[in-house]
Parts: structure tokens; C-alpha cells; sequence
């Protein structure tokens, strides 16, 4: 098709809204994939986000539209919905011309979405509000439409309903991308530039790089450069997405497609990198590439120390296939992928930030293991990462977030209420405090109706000390951590504060579980402190493991363990 019928388009979303479903029903609807072929969702592939019900990987679809007897190409591109993705989120967008604005019309506008629209207008995206799930019998189209209007000031009047499920309202949310959002410019005959917005590992072709370009032309076996890593390469296979890979000669500006050119790393080749010709080069690469900086670091550990290769190895496979290795939410994700595909039993630490050291002879080290930091005598303060989070709550539960803003050294900064029934609440608080179960408290303690976005702000000083945890008088580092004074003694006992998740709390029963057959095993004598009841719950799972340990390896085995509270 010219490029004048030619649109791309992402969805934005908030989780739960119905993103993959409505990107499933265009699917179908254009043809693009036949409702048997259709693995429920075509777009979330991997199992593990399935079950989790979140999107992680980018990836993207071209899909065929006939409109008033002219055929169209469509490129939805996908993004993620999780609060750890803003950079790939950005970078998908950057992609597009315009943006379909989903939003759950039984729920309301969600800080998340709201941070997605933001980065949409920045990017000057035309937005289509989209009402979804008008079949629920508590849907309020209207009053959604105007809140949207309210917070994000965009022109409702136009919003289209729509149930994904039920399948009303895609017609017309086809038409009005041909008919509202913008074709891309052509420019074609420019030196060649094309955005990388995702890239997975192949065993057998390498990186596959998913780009869009913005100007120029890419044809099969060009020599091409990646601009930031400046990484040279042949694009041996080049294509489309129909969603499947489909090989092409030749890809211009305004279109979106693959690349395969036996990439050994994802390092090469990085999301939000510009890809050039080697030798007609652009002077001007595209703007808003980051380095990932990670912030949040975790030790994960085999149960059997003769795993460590294997594990190690796994490692590196994995993260080659995955570029965005960064949360702690993909920490769970690693660990799970590692235990299920590499048949690995690990153990996690609790996740530490990086901490800036200012020593006494002037120099400030960066620390992301506590057993490297420097020695009391030698240091002169510690700073910690600080972010901004904004959480969106209906009012009745603005108390016990900021009760829980509160426990976790969090500073007020504002609350401005966005509609009559919703708040938006600021807080400014250490990022340590918000890793590990923040997300989830927040979702527990305001039944599943708060949302949050969060930015970093910077470092910080804070009265902090490194605790380690002695087994037998032996130091394990493993077990150390960097923490605030006020939360020594509770932490001594805890390790990490997640109490209330399903999930981790079998994590942590099974670091206690791990750490007493290494007491049995080596017949060693721990003493646990705690100040906080809610401890005692892992006690009493404690006692419980030591009961099963005593009747199933005889009580001389267990004789030296023993537990005290102070
Ligand atoms: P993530 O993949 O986690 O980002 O979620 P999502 O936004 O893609 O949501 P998804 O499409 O998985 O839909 C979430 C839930 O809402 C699913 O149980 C869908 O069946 C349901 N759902 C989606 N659209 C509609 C709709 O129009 N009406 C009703 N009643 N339910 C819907």
C-alpha cells in the first residue's frame, strides 16, 4: 500500500482493561488471524505472563483493513502495562502516529494510564478514547468519558463505545484510525533511521529486532550500523509482522518489521536504539535512547551448590532473551522461569538498591551488595535512591495508603482529589521501601482500586547500616542487607517485609525452610529476634518445619536449634 494508507498505532491501557482482548478481536476482525489459530491471546504469548495476566514482551502486528474500497496497512504495536516499563512504553510510542486510550468503562482513568497518555501527548500522538466493556451491567460510559476529559483534557465527544468481548465497536474503532490518526511522513529517500521498540533471542538466528522506520529504506542484506552500541551487521532476513514473521526484499519509511542478522547479544542491540546504514549514515541519531540503569539488584542462589554452573548458564540464556531484566517483578518472573525451564531449586535475597557511599577520603563508591560495603570507620554517609510515586484511589481508601506511604519513610508531598470520589496522592520515598510487596500492599489495602506510577528523583541521605545475620556466630553474607536504623530489629527477623503475598510468603518459608536444613545440615545454632507480632507467624512456621525436620531426620539433628524473642 502507499504509505499515505499506512497507520501505526499502540494500545494504551491500563492492566485488566482489556488490551489484549481488543487487540485480539482487530485481529480477528481484519483477518489477520483466524479465530482457530487464535491461542486465546494472540499478543501475550509467553505462559508465565499469561498466568500472571501482565504483558511483559513488545511485540507487534500488521493487520490488512479495507476502507471505503481502499486497502489500508494497520500496525498495532504493543506495549507493556506494568509500572516497571516506562522507558519501553516511550519507545513503542515513539513508534506510532496515534494511540487508542482503552479504559474500562465500569472502572475510571488509572494512574498508569494516565502516565501512558502523558508520554503519548508528548510524543504527539492523536489519542482515540476507547469506553470498553459497555456490556457490564455497572459500565458508565459517560461518566468515564467526562472523567477522562476531567483528568487527561482530552475531547470525549467522540469516545467509542465498545465491548472487546462481546465484540461491539471494533468496526469503528478501524475506521477512526484510518480517519483520525495520521499517515506517516514520507520520507523515504533520507538516510536510513528506524527505532528499535523490542528484541528477543532466538536459539537458533540470534537477537530478532522488532524497528520501526522513520526514515529511509532497509533492504535484505544491507550492511547496517546500531548506532549506540556501534555494532555493525548484515541484515540476512528482514520482514513483516502478519503477526507472523513474514520475509520482505525491502522496508520503507513509515513501516514496521523484523530483523535477523545472527546477533549474539541484545546488548547490540538495544530498545530505543537507531539502526543506520553503515555506510550512508544518518548524523543524527533518533532522540530519547536511555542506558538502562539498573537500581534494584537481588542474589539468587541455588539450594545445591553444585548448581551454580547450570545456574550461571542459565542466566545467560535468559537474559539474552530478555533486554528489560530490571524489577523485582521480573525478579519472580527470572526465578520462576529458572526453576521451571532449567529445573533449578533457588533461593532469593531480599533486593537491594544500589547505595551511594561517601567516604571518609573523599570518594564515593557504589554499593549493590551490602557485603562490599565499605567498613563503618571508613564511610562518611550513605545515600539511597528516592522516588516520586503517585497513587490513584477512590477516596474511601486514601487512610491506609497513606498509612502504608507512612511505614515505608515515606514524605507527603500532595493530594489533590481529581474527581469527587477519586484522589491522586503523592509521597516521596526511598526506593528500597518501595521495592519487594509495595505494589501489592497498595492493591490489598484498597481492594484492588488504587493504581500507581512511580519516577526516580534521586539520591539521597539516610541513616542507614548494613545488618548482617549470624549463624552460629559466622557471618552469611548472603543474608546481609543495607537497612534503616529504625528497622533493625524488625528486619533481623524478616529478612523482607512481604507478609501478605501468597507467593512470597512461600519464598520466604522457603529461605527458612533452606537456611534450617543448612543448620541441620551442618549442625549449626541460630538465634532469630523479632519485635514485630507478625512475626510470630513465621515462628510458629519455624517450629512447624523444625517439628517435621525433628520427626523426619531424629531429634539429635535439631537438638542445636533453637529460638528465642526478645
Ligand atoms: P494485561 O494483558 O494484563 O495488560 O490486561 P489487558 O488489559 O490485556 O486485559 P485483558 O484483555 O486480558 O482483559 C482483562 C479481563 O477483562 C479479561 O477477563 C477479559 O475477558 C475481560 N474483558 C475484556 N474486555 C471486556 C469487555 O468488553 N467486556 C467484559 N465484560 N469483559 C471484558
Amino acid at each position: 500500500v502507499p504509505i499515505s494508507n499506512i497507520r501505526n498505532f499502540c494500545i494504551i491501557a491500563h492492566i485488566d482493561h482489556g488490551k489484549s482482548t481488543l487487540a485480539d478481536k482487530l485481529l480477528q476482525m481484519t483477518g489477520t488471524v483466524q479465530k482457530r489459530e487464535m491461542k486465546e491471546q494472540f499478543l501475550d504469548n509467553m505462559d508465565l505472563e499469561r498466568e500472571r495476566g501482565i504483558t511483559i514482551k513488545l511485540q507487534a502486528a500488521r493487520m490488512r483493513f479495507v476502507y471505503e474500497n481502499e486497502p489500508y496497512c494497520l500496525n498495532l504495536i504493543d506495549t507493556p502495562g506494568h509500572v516497571d516499563f516506562s522507558y519501553e512504553v516511550s519507545r513503542s510510542l515513539a513508534a506510532c502516529e496515534g494511540a487508542l486510550l482503552v479504559v474500562d468503562s465500569s472502572q475510571g482513568v488509572e494512574a498508569q494510564t494516565l502516565a501512558n497518555v502523558y508520554l503519548a501527548l508528548e510524543n504527539n500522538l492523536e489519542i482515540i478514547p476507547v469506553l470498553n466493556k459497555i456490556d457490564l451491567p455497572g459500565a458508565e460510559p459517560s461518566r468515564v468519558a467526562q472523567e477522562i476529559e476531567e483528568v487527561v483534557g482530552l475531547d470525549c465527544s467522540n469516545a467509542i463505545h465498545c465491548s472487546a468481548k462481546e465484540g461491539i465497536g471494533i468496526t469503528e474503532i478501524l475506521n477512526a484510525i484510518v480517519q483520525r490518526i495520521s499517515p506517516p511522513h514520507d520520507t523515504a529517500e533520507r538516510p536510513l533511521r528506524a527505532l528499535i521498540f523490542d528484541s528477543y533471542y532466538d536459539a537458533y538466528r540470534g537477537v530478532i529486532v522488532y524497528f520501526r522506520v522513520i526514515d529511509g529504506t532497509m533492504k535484505k542484506g544491507d550492511r547496517i550500523i546500531f548506532m549506540a552500541s556501534e555494532k555493525d551487521y548484515f541484515a540476512d532476513e528482514i520482514g513483516v509482522l502478519s503477526p507472523s514473521q513474514l520475509q520482505v526484499d525491502e522496508l520503507y519509511a513509515g513501516e514496521v518489521g523484523y530483523l535477523s542478522a545472527s546477533i549474539r547479544s541484545v546488548a547490540d542491540a538495544r530498545v530505543g536504539d537507531t539502526i543506520t546504514h553503515y555506510s550512508r549514515r544518518t548524523d543524527q541519531s533518533l532522540p530519547g535512547y536511555k542506558e538502562a540503569t539498573p537500581m534494584v539488584f537481588c542474589g539468587l542462589f541455588p539450594v545445591d551448590a553444585d548448581q551454580f554452573p547450570e545456574l550461571r548458564d542459565a542466566l545467560e540464556k535468559l537474559q539474552l532473551n530478555d533486554a528489560a531484566l530490571k524489577a523485582f517483578l521480573h525478579m519472580e518472573i527470572v526465578q520462576e522461569r529458572l526453576e521451571r525451564e532449567y529445573n533449578l531449586t533457588l533461593i532469593t535475597t531480599a533486593p537491594s538498591v544500589v547505595y551511594q557511599v561517601n567516604c571518609v577520603n573523599g570518594d564515593t563508591v557504589e554499593c549493590s551488595n551490602p557485603s562490599l560495603l565499605p567498613e563503618p570507620g571508613q564511610r562518611r554517609s550513605i545515600e539511597e535512591p528516592f522516588v516520586k510515586i503517585e497513587m490513584l484511589t477512590p477516596k474511601d481508601y486514601i487512610g491506609p495508603l497513606m498509612e502504608l506511604s507512612q511505614d515505608r519513610r515515606g514524605e507527603f508531598k500532595e493530594m489533590k482529589f481529581i474527581t469527587e470520589n477519586r484522589a491522586s496522592i503523592t509521597y516521596e520515598l526511598p526506593l528500597a521501601e518501595m521495592v519487594g510487596d509495595f505494589f501489592d500492599q497498595l492493591k490489598s489495602r484498597s481492594k484492588g482500586y488504587a493504581s500507581m506510577e512511580y519516577s526516580f528523583v534521586g539520591y539521597k541521605e539516610s541513616d542507614l547500616i548494613k545488618l548482617d545475620i549470624l549463624i552460629n556466630g559466622d557471618c552469611v553474607e548472603p543474608l546481609a542487607t543495607i537497612v534503616h536504623k529504625d528497622k533493625v530489629i524488625l528486619l533481623f527477623f524478616t529478612l523482607d517485609h512481604h507478609f501478605n503475598h501468597k507467593k512470597v510468603l512461600k519464598r520466604k518459608y522457603n529461605l527458612i525452610f533452606n537456611t534450617l536444613v543448612a543448620v541441620i545440615k551442618w549442625n549449626l545454632m541460630v538465634e532469630l529476634y523479632s519485635s514485630d507480632v507478625r512475626d510470630f507467624i513465621v515462628c510458629a512456621f519455624t517450629f512447624m518445619l523444625i517439628n517435621m525436620l525433628t520427626s523426619k531426620f531424629g531429634s539429635s539433628l535439631v537438638d542445636s536449634c533453637h529460638i528465642e524473642f526478645h
